[in-house]
């Protein structure tokens, strides 16, 4: 029996966001170049994908590249971007078909010409999907996005467009690349790690935590639906006591 029979559906997250985490290592304990491990990641966010509409999460957002990626070795980076552009153009067919919506987060404007374009057409192509949004974060982190919103409100505070007054939770967040994103219910790491590694900082306040030895491309369905049924065990206080939830 699959353990999304014991997943509350009155208590689903909106919102999922997943640090994917240990391709690395995946391929490193079967002799194997760390190019395998993304790979076999990639079949892991198909699953992943797939798991979270079937039990109707209207927001998915995947953690594949960071700022600080960038500093790996550059055969791996640029195996990782031809890896996004053949995932991206062998799957948009089926995210049609499947009312997915594809979403970008992160400093596109760096990737490489041809990824952007690649990116710019898929969402294009899926803009009017309906079901669950697919977020993607790429060349992302969070200080990254902090500075830049700043930047922005800096920006429209000399135009007049802002005042000091107006600037709360809300504004902030509309100054964010994930602008009309709620903020996730549910944070997951794989691989063993605890730490957030610049991702989400603002957004997660009051998110749950769920870490996870397995490493990425060992995190399916199951594994998803086990973190689901976790997080339905938590009782969210947001500061108030028990008596008062
Ligand atoms: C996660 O796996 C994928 C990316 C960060 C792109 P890693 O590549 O970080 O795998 P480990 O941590 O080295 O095992
Ligand atoms: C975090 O994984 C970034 C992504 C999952 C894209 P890393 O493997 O890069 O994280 P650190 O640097 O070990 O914390
Ligand atoms: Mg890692």
């Amino acid at each position: 029996m699959s353990k999304k029979e014991d997943i509350n559906k009155d208590n689903i997250p909106v919102h999922i966001a997943i640090i994917m985490d240990g391709n690395g290592r995946w391929a490193k304990e079967r002799d194997e170049p760390r190019f395998v491990g993304h790979q076999e990641g990639v079949i892991s966010v198909k699953a992943i994908v797939e798991a979270a509409t079937e039990i109707d999460v209207k927001y998915l957002t995947f953690y594949a590249f960071s700022t600080e990626n960038w500093s790996r070795p550059k055969e791996e980076v640029d195996a990782l971007m031809s890896l996004l552009v053949k995932t991206i153009k062998s799957e948009v067919l089926d995210l049609n078909k499947n009312n997915i919506r594809l979403l970008t987060i992160g400093n596109i404007n760096d990737l490489p010409k041809d990824v952007q374009e690649e990116l710019n057409e898929a969402i294009e192509e899926t803009s009017m999907n309906t079901g669950l949004s697919l977020v993607i974060a790429l060349s992302y982190s969070s200080r990254w996005e902090i500075q830049n919103a700043i930047q922005n409100i800096l920006k429209d505070s000399k135009k007049g467009l802002v005042t000091e007054e107006d600037i709360d939770d809300d504004l902030i967040g509309n100054y964010l690349t994930t602008k009309n994103i709620p903020d996730p219910e549910l944070l997951i790491r794989t691989s063993g790690e605890y730490r957030i590694s610049n991702f989400l900082l603002w957004q997660i306040a009051y998110s749950e935590l769920y870490f996870t030895n397995k490493y990425w491309p060992d995190f399916r369905k199951e594994e998803f639906f086990e973190a689901v049924i976790d997080y339905q065990k938590r009782e969210r206080r947001f500061g108030k006591t028990s008596e008062q939830i």
